[in-house]
């Protein structure tokens, strides 16, 4: 019998986290011996949560909000992805020390490539609407696969010049009230923002305004937003947000057991039901 492995998320508050049930689906479609669980740390006790995880044995956990800046000070090692990210998602436990990693970049690169098979980043400008934490990944990821030009646009711009500073060269900030100016000047937009999901407001912006672009979000509940509704409407490429939550988990998963899960119809269906 090979050994039990434990894994889970840690965040607060956790209940409606999403990653369970994806680990879960992976644990038992691979026939694995182990479990991942949703795991409530308050902010002011995450270094005793993070603690009793060691002491349980645990193999390793994704983290999310509000602790994916906090855990970094408990982090033995950090790798460069992380650290240039500003952000761990996922911490794999070895000999009682804390390895911290981000995949949100993989995530939302993986779903890209997934689902716009023809899409090439390289040498693409590309819009990204926000400057929160999703927004940090999705920048680094542009980064990485080779993109020509990002313009980051923002309501708090104070924000996006933080993002900036990834790579002056490259990124420029508009106004967030002239977002709407630039919709036919690249390749790929991105909403990385809160608006358009449920019980929120909508983003407002006149997507039918650009016309090679692909048109992604990152918000998923509900699948189809009102922008890329609209998108599609208008004839415009567009990839879901669920992708991205899909392929992030894959790489902890990997790290934790040693298997490569794949993201199916099943999986997604099963977690937007
Ligand atoms: P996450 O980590 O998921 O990116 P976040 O850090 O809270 O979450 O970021 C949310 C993003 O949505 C931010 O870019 C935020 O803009 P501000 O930086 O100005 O707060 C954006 N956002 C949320 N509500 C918004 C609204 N009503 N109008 C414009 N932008 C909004």
């Amino acid at each position: 019998m090979t050994d039990f492995i434990k894994t889970g998320v840690i965040g607060h508050p956790i209940a409606h986290s999403k990653s369970p049930l994806i680990h879960n689906y992976w644990i038992n479609k691979y026939r694995l011996n182990g479990t991942y669980k949703a795991i409530d740390i308050h902010p002011d006790n995450l270094q005793n949560g993070v603690g009793a995880l060691i002491n349980e044995g645990y193999s390793g956990f994704n983290v999310t909000i509000p602790h994916k800046i906090a855990i970094m000070a408990l982090c033995d090692e950090i790798d460069d992805l992380a650290r240039e990210i500003g952000a761990v998602n996922t911490v794999t436990i070895k000999n009682g020390k804390l390895y911290g990693t981000n995949t949100d970049a993989y995530g939302f690169v993986q779903n890209i490539k997934a689902n716009a098979t023809d899409f090439d980043f390289t040498g693409q400008n590309a819009l990204v609407l926000g400057a929160g934490g999703a927004a940090n990944a999705v920048v680094y990821a542009l980064l990485q696969e080779g993109a020509a030009q990002i313009i980051i646009t923002n309501r708090t711009k104070e924000k996006a010049q933080k993002l900036a500073q990834l790579n002056p060269d490259k990124i420029k900030i508009i106004d967030w009230d002239l977002r709407n100016n630039v919709l036919d000047d690249v390749g790929i937009i991105i909403n990385t923002t809160s608006l358009g999901m449920t019980k929120n407001p909508p983003l407002n912006i006149d997507i039918s305004k650009t016309q090679n672009a692909l048109v992604t979000d990152i918000v998923y509940a509900p699948l189809y937003t009102d922008l890329l509704k609209v998108a599609r409407n208008n004839g415009i490429k567009t990839v879901t947000g669920i992708g991205m939550l899909l392929h992030q988990a894959r790489p902890g998963f990997k790290l934790w057991n040693g298997v490569v899960p794949s993201v199916t119809k099943e999986l997604e269906d099963l977690v937007l039901s």
